[in-house]
């Protein structure tokens, strides 16, 4: 399947799966954000790993669309201006500018617990020990030891690791905290996507930890292109605010290691899964394209 045929796939559950129901008003606030045209990235690495590793889509696509849904309950909480203050996403208002910030925190709620209600109501064919497996990485990875802990440490060090000046106090410990954050806001989403895919086609334990290391590495490299991109990109291109990092004190790779050594460690750190792909005769025309298209983004293959 090209990508074009993912996304429409995609984007047609995502609306299916959402029906408009009393009280309308949260329903409404939910679909709103989930249904705004984003990259569909996790829920294409869900399915594509599924079937790199001989599974049926059709078995996955309920928990492809639940880790959409799951990302977008991320999107929602993180521009509330309790966190990063954004009035932009996707190209739109973000979800509290157009609800209201009770309703946009109550969507975000339901959608945390609807998501994973989709992969029980519509996954017919998973054995129910499977359905446990994939309910359980659903649970561990959107909780307070997945992305939850990422975004508590990333509120928690704005501003901790830069003087008035902008410049980096304690360095190593900067560096411990910041690839913390990252593996836990952003990686931990494309594990789960990529894990349950994988648990969804059968795979063996080794396949598992090589699409876990694989989904690690891909997931801290995709913060560190957008660390990159809040930098040097345009509001049209990306959809939100840019710029804001440097604004609000985030600690990120650019405020770190500055522009040019953070693309020479995206590079590194892409090319690494290049690596984990070929070592275990994996191999994906759709993974390559999605690497490829990071790089051409973030500028790091010049
Ligand atoms: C945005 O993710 C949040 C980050 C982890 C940087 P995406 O860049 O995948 O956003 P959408 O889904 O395409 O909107
Ligand atoms: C996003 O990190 C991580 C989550 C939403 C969990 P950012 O705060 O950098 O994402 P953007 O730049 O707002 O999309
Ligand atoms: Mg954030
Ligand atoms: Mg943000
Ligand atoms: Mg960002």
């Amino acid at each position: 399947m090209q990508m074009n045929n993912y996304i429409e796939l995609i984007n047609k559950k995502l609306d299916e799966f959402i029906k408009i129901e009393y009280p309308q008003e949260i329903f409404k606030s939910m679909k709103y954000t989930v249904t705004l045209p984003g990259k569909r990235l996790r829920p294409i690495m869900c399915l594509e790993t599924c079937k790199m590793l001989g599974g049926e889509i059709e078995n996955a696509i309920p928990t492809a669309c639940a880790v959409e849904m799951l990302h977008a309950q991320t999107l929602i909480h993180d521009d509330l201006p309790c966190m990063d203050n954004d009035d932009y996403r996707r190209g739109k208002l973000t979800n509290h500018k157009v609800f209201g910030e009770a309703m946009a925190v109550l969507a975000g709620d339901a959608l945390l617990t609807y998501a994973p209600q989709i992969i029980t109501k519509y996954s017919e064919n998973l054995s129910s020990s499977v359905m446990i497996r994939v309910l359980n990485e659903y649970f561990q990875f959107a909780g307070a030891r997945g992305v939850i802990a990422g975004q508590v440490v990333d509120i928690n060090s704005e501003g901790k690791f830069l003087d008035k000046d902008n410049k980096i106090i304690n360095k190593d410990e900067a560096e411990k905290v910041l690839e913390y954050l990252h593996i836990h806001k952003t990686s931990d989403l494309f594990q789960l996507a990529m894990r349950t895919g994988a648990i969804i086609a059968g795979a063996d334990d080794d396949k598992l930890s090589a699409v876990t290391e694989f989904a690690k590495t891909f997931g801290l490299a995709f913060q560190i292109a957008d660390d990159i991109l809040d930098e040097i990109s345009t509001f049209e291109q990306m959809g939100k605010t840019m710029g804001k990092d440097k604004e609000e004190g985030k600690l990120t790779y650019v405020s770190l290691y500055g522009l040019e050594e953070s693309k020479c460690k995206l590079t590194c750190l892409l090319s690494k899964c290049h690596d984990i792909m070929d070592k275990q005769n994996m191999s994906s025309d759709i993974f390559n394209e999605i690497i490829e298209n990071i790089l051409q983004r973030a500028g790091s293959n010049k």
